[in-house]
């Protein structure tokens, strides 16, 4: 990907009855930040056929500025703000590049084609959780118990694998996993493990996440924690290390217990020779 090329991200919006108003006061305010801090540009479209669905569409000056963007801590109260009254579902993260011939890669088979790094080798360092201090700030921002969309500062995406482990239907192997992946814009979608009588239709945790998260429109990912009781860590089986890198590629695995981390892995390391598009 040359420096010329265009980030590109493209998200549906259904903005909740009644917080239009709101919504475009803060989609104002989202185009002016991005503009201001050189991010790159945002507009909103409306769809004129579905009352209240809007298409963001930002145009990122390259990929370091979509990934600064991404971890500035304006861009994500904004971004927490847009979620609390509207439903976001990304549909484009991608880049077109500056040659006219080319279109945007908004398959992501075609995107794994051309860089295999998906998801979090892109996004660069920035990403990735804050620590200390810092995460103490962050976390300060927290804008109550109720919200489930959160920016990527702003969760411990461990404590959140950790309570989804609480859910899992272990009755067989009593073997309970808790996994909670970010996506690129610090949306968490969390899974457990769920076993079935028939013991081979059982289903981990890490890939009732990424189902989860695919099912909702989900595209761009940066980060799983996979949380077992365990001294050692619990990595992630050979199933879903597949599943994990079609989605999400070079993604960061967290591995934790209940009481502290175990380990920081890329995917890459832990599934060197992957079978993927590329390939077909
Ligand atoms: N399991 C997971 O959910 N994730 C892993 O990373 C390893 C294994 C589940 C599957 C099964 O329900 C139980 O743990 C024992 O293998």
């Amino acid at each position: 990907m040359g420096s010329s090329d265009v980030r590109l991200s493209v998200a549906l919006v259904d903005v909740a009855e009644g917080r239009e108003p709101e919504f475009l006061a803060l989609a104002t305010r989202f185009e002016a930040l991005l503009l201001r801090q050189q991010y790159g540009r945002a507009e909103m479209i409306r769809d004129e056929a579905v009352p209240l669905r809007f298409y963001a569409v930002r145009h990122w000056v390259d990929a370091g500025a979509a990934a600064r963007c991404h971890a500035d801590p304006d861009v994500q109260a904004l971004t927490a703000a847009f979620a609390r009254i509207a439903r976001i579902t990304h549909v484009v993260n991608g880049v077109r590049h500056a040659s006219p011939s080319n279109r945007f890669l908004e398959n992501r088979r075609i995107t794994v084609e051309s860089d295999r790094r998906s998801g979090f080798d892109r996004r660069t360092k920035d990403v990735g959780p804050a620590g200390g201090a810092e995460r103490r700030r962050t976390r300060d921002r927290r804008l109550g118990p109720r919200r489930t969309r959160e920016g990527a500062g702003d969760i411990d995406l461990v404590d959140a694998a950790r309570r989804a482990r609480e859910h899992a239907d272990a009755a067989y192997s009593h073997f309970k996993v808790g996994a909670a992946l970010e996506t690129a814009d610090g949306t968490v979608i969390t899974g457990c493990n769920i076993e079935n009588a028939t013991y081979g239709l059982t289903i981990c945790a890490e890939r009732v996440a990424m189902f989860k998260a695919v099912s909702e429109g989900h595209r761009a990912f940066t980060r799983i924690a996979i949380v077992a009781d365990t001294e050692a860590p619990t990595p992630p089986c050979g199933a879903c290390r597949q599943i994990l890198w079609e989605f999400g590629g070079n993604i960061e695995i967290v591995l934790a217990n209940l009481r502290e981390n175990r380990g920081r892995h890329r995917l890459k390391d832990l599934l060197p020779l992957p079978f993927d598009a590329r390939l077909l």
